[in-house]
């Protein structure tokens, strides 16, 4: 009765990326450590409640014996059961296709039996299917009553919570492997690297080429194939803390104040704290190269002017993989260098810019680094 939305409801704001990385890192890791399916879904309901800022969130599963769809959580309301293909949940998971209303009462597709019973006013709805590992529908998310002043889902609420719901739709396959949670954890890092770098307009495969340079410099420099996999997953991140860079700043087409790069130093302290709360040792590396991927070897960089081995590996690594990979690449700010003047610039920031063992193997896995820079270069360069 005290859910109607009236009038005197006071609005709430969306999150601010860096609050919606707090959101999903902290389900995330909560997700990670459950070992049962209902206290998993609770889990899953309540991250999409709070990421797209709705009243309730309800996640559908098929019951294939049954031939119906079930609600396995509800915010504030018990089980409820209707038969496959109805409803707007039913149409959502038998069409694959997210769904949008702005007010459901002027939508024939909603069905306004429950809120009778209830008294609660349902009006903005998004309802968005969720796929397991084989590409299958098993299930939707769905979000109602959002609660800011607009009243509406946005496209950016649909990004929010299909990320959400891809999670999901894995998890809920795999909850009790935790090999599976943590490969998700990895697909999640790189969905969220590409949002980060979607918004800078960096290039599409950046993300993806920096991860694959690391791992070849973590083989290269002794690491363990599994710590090496590792830091590929991990390296991905290590811009992440520019989400909470202002717009002007990080996609100015020219050169940056003093100010200006003031503020874009902060990059790598906010990614760190994004991270560092997560028990977990693929964001607790993540923690690390977001922290530490612009310190110099010789002391000169930022955030801590960290010097030589002071400088985690982790650090040392991507912070040549990411300089290689931006020098090459295209930005709003710069041209994409040539090949001999990027080498050029490594040799010359041997020992200064970049640990000289790190060079070393970069020079010796040259040939593996260049096919890779072949093999996923960006086709609008
Ligand atoms: P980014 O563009 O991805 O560059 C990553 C790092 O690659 C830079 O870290 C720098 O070490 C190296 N790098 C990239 N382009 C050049 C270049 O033209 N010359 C040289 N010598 N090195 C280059 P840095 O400098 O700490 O910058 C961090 C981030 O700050 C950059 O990431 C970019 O997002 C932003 N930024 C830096 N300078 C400018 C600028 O003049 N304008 C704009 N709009 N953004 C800038
Ligand atoms: C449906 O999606 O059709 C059932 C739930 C609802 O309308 O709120
Ligand atoms: C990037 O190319 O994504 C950013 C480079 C950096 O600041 O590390
Ligand atoms: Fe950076
Ligand atoms: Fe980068």
């Amino acid at each position: 009765m005290d859910d109607t939305i009236d009038e005197s409801y006071s609005y709430k704001f969306d999150l601010t990326p860096e609050l919606l990385l707090k959101v999903i890192f902290e389900y995330t890791a909560k997700i990670a450590n459950e070992k049962r399916l209902d206290s998993i879904l609770v889990l899953m309901a309540n991250m999409g409640r709070e990421m797209v800022v709705a009243d309730r969130c309800t996640v559908w599963l098929i019951d294939a014996l049954r031939n119906e769809l079930f609600t396995v959580v509800a915010h504030g309301v018990q089980e409820i059961r209707v038969p496959y293909g109805s409803g707007l949940v039913g149409t959502a998971i038998s069409t694959g296709q997210p769904i949008f209303i702005d007010d459901a009462y002027e939508d024939s597709r909603h069905n306004q039996e429950s809120d009778k019973k209830t008294g609660y006013r349902t009006k903005s709805i998004m309802t968005i299917p969720f796929r397991n590992n084989q590409g299958e529908v098993i299930g939707a998310y769905q979000a109602i009553n959002k609660l800011t002043e607009k009243q509406i889902f946005s496209t950016q609420d649909m990004e929010y919570l299909s990320l959400a719901a891809s999670y999901s739709g894995k998890s809920l396959e795999s909850f009790m492997l935790n090999e599976e949670i943590v490969e998700t954890q990895k697909e999640i890092i790189l969905a969220m690297g590409k949002i980060g770098e979607g918004r800078s307009k960096e290039t599409g495969n950046h993300v993806k080429r920096v991860a694959q340079y690391s791992y070849i410099l973590a083989l290269g420099m002794g690491m363990s194939e599994t710590e090496a996999d590792m830091l590929r997953s991990a390296s991905p991140m290590h811009d992440i803390g520019k989400v909470a860079i202002p717009d002007s700043v990080l996609n100015k087409p020219g050169k940056l104040t003093e100010d200006e790069f003031e503020q874009m130093k902060h990059h790598a302290d906010i990614g760190y704290h994004l991270l560092r709360n997560s028990k977990r040792q693929l964001l607790q590396a993540a923690a690390i190269v977001a922290w530490q991927h612009h310190e110099k070897w010789d002391g000169s960089g930022y955030p801590r002017g960290l010097k030589g081995e002071a400088i985690h590996v982790y650090g040392r690594i991507t912070a040549l993989a990411d300089v290689f990979d931006a020098l090459g690449s295209s930005r709003v700010y710069k041209a994409a260098w040539e090949l001999d003047r990027i080498l050029g610039l490594i040799k010359e920031e041997r020992g200064r810019h970049f640990d000289p063992q790190v060079v070393d193997v970069f020079f010796k896995e040259l040939p593996a680094i260049l096919e890779v820079r072949a093999h996923e270069a960006d086709i609008a360069e």
